[in-house]
C-alpha cells in the first residue's frame, strides 16, 4: 500500500516537496508575500511566540477537535481558503482540495478565480463547501453572479474587500511570473526546465480544459489568464464600498461574511449590517505589508463585536498548535490556503489531505498536552505569559 503520509510529516515538508515541482515563478506566486515580507514572517512569528502551558494528570482520552460552524458540524475548527491558483499546481486542482476538505469533514472555498467552475466543484466535491466572492462594481454583472452561486447551492459566501489595490510583489518582476499570465522568455525557461509539471498540469489543463481561464467568470469579463483589460471596467477594485456589501446582503439568502479586514471598526461595521461574520486576514502577507497579523487583532475585535458573531482567521497557521491558539485568542475557525495547495502540488488529493491530516493530528496531541477534552474548552488561560494584544488590550489584573 501506498505511503500515506506521502513521506511529509508537516506542512513545511509538503511546502519543501512542492518546491521541487513547480516551475519557479508558480511556486512563488503561491508561497511568497508582497513587498519585503515583512507581513509574511510576522504571521508566523505571532504564533510561534505565544507559548502554551502544558496541564497534567487530566483524563484527556476521549477528547475531540470536533466542532460546529454555522449549524454544520465540522471535525475540526478550520478550513480551506480561497485560493485562485490550485488549477496551476495540479491539474483540476480546485477538484482535489474540495474532495479532501469533504473527506475530512471541514468546510473548502471555492474561489471566484478558480481555474475550475463552480459547478464542477460542488458536483464532483459535495462536503461543506463555502464559495469566495470577488465583487463587481458593475451590479448586473454582481447580481447574476451571486444567483448563480446560490443555484449552484452554496449556503456560505465569504466576499473578499482587500483588493482596493493590485498588490506589489517586486519578485514577480524578476521570477516572469505576473498576472493576468504571460509566457514571458523566464517562465517558459522555467516551464520547460520542469518537465514532471508539464506533464502533470499544462499537457492536460491543454487537453482536457484548453488554456488556463478563470472558469468562473461572465462571458462579459476575460477569462484567460493571459487577459485582464476588459475585466478592470466592470470591476473597478477601488470605488468599491459597503454599500456594495448591502446590495449583496439583501441577495443574498445564506451565511455572508466579508474577508480581507484587520479592524475591529471594520468588523463592528460588518455585524451593524447584519452580517454573520468576517474573516479577518492579511491574505496571506500578500498585500499590506505592514499589516498585523490576524491572530494579533482578533482579542480587539472580539471586544468590538461580542461572543456572538464569527470572527474566522486566516494567514499564517501552520500547525494544529496555531489552530489551537487562535481559539484561545477568541477566533471561531481557523483557515489557510497554501499549506493544502502544497499537499495538492504534490499528490493531488491525498496531498492535500494529508496537509489537514497533519493539522488535526498536530491539534489533537497539543489538545491532550493541555489537558483540553472540548474545543469549548480552549481559552485564554492556555497561554504562559501572553502579551496585551491576547486580551485586546484589556489584560485582567
Ligand atoms: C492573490 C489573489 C489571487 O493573493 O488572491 O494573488
Amino acid at each position: 500500500m501506498a505511503d500515506s503520509t506521502l513521506g511529509a510529516y508537516n506542512i513545511e515538508d509538503l511546502r519543501r516537496m512542492a518546491k521541487k515541482r513547480l516551475p519557479r515563478g508558480i511556486f512563488e506566486y503561491v508561497d511568497r508575500g508582497a513587498e519585503d515580507e515583512i507581513a509574511l514572517r510576522n504571521n508566523r512569528e505571532a504564533y510561534q511566540a505565544l507559548k502554551i502551558k502544558n496541564r497534567v494528570l487530566i483524563d484527556v482520552s476521549n477528547r475531540s477537535t470536533e466542532t460546529e460552524i454555522f449549524g454544520r458540524k465540522i471535525t475540526m475548527p478550520f478550513g480551506i481558503s480561497p485560493t485562485a491558483s490550485a488549477g496551476l499546481v495540479c491539474e483540476g486542482g480546485e477538484v482535489g482540495l474540495a474532495r479532501a476538505a469533504a473527506r475530512m469533514g471541514v468546510p473548502c472555498t471555492a474561489a471566484t478565480s478558480s481555474l475550475t467552475p463552480m459547478e464542477e466543484i460542488y458536483e464532483a466535491a459535495g462536503g461543506n463547501l463555502w464559495f469566495q466572492l470577488y465583487m463587481w462594481t458593475d451590479r448586473d454583472l454582481t447580481a447574476t453572479f451571486v444567483k448563480r452561486i446560490r443555484d449552484t447551492g452554496f449556503e456560505t459566501m465569504l466576499v473578499t474587500v482587500d483588493s482596493s489595490a493590485s498588490p506589489n510583489r517586486e519578485y514577480n518582476h524578476r521570477n516572469g511570473f505576473a498576472m493576468p499570465l504571460r509566457y514571458s522568455a523566464t517562465l517558459i525557461a522555467q516551464i520547460l526546465a520542469n518537465p514532471g509539471w508539464c506533464c502533470r498540469v499544462l499537457a492536460p489543463q491543454y487537453l482536457k480544459r484548453g488554456p488556463f481561464r478563470k472558469a468562473n467568470n461572465p462571458p462579459e469579463l476575460a477569462s484567460k489568464l493571459t487577459q485582464a483589460e476588459v475585466e478592470s471596467e466592470y470591476t473597478k477594485p477601488a470605488s468599491q464600498s459597503w454599500d456594495d456589501i448591502r446590495r449583496i446582503r439583501d441577495m443574498w439568502p445564506g451565511n455572508l461574511l466579508v474577508k480581507g479586514l484587520q479592524s475591529a471598526e471594520d468588523a463592528a461595521i460588518a455585524a451593524e449590517l447584519g452580517l454573520q461574520g468576517v474573516v479577518l486576514s492579511n491574505h496571506g502577507g500578500r498585500y499590506l505589508d505592514s499589516a498585523p497579523a490576524p491572530l494579533q487583532v482578533v482579542a480587539e475585535t472580539r471586544s468590538a463585536v461580542g461572543p456572538d458573531f464569527k470572527i474566522i482567521i486566516d494567514s499564517g497557521a501552520r500547525r494544529g498548535a496555531d489552530i489551537v491558539k487562535a481559539l484561545a485568542v477568541g477566533a471561531d475557525m481557523v483557515m489557510s490556503g497554501r499549506p493544502t495547495l502544497y499537499g495538492s502540488a504534490v499528490a493531488g488529493e491525498a496531498g492535500s489531505y494529508r496537509a489537514l491530516e497533519i493539522f488535526r493530528t498536530e491539534m489533537d496531541r497539543v489538545m491532550a498536552q493541555l489537558g483540553i477534552n472540548r474545543v469549548v474548552e480552549i481559552g485564554p488561560h492556555i497561554f504562559w505569559n501572553p502579551p496585551d494584544w491576547v486580551f485586546g488590550g484589556a489584560k485582567p489584573q
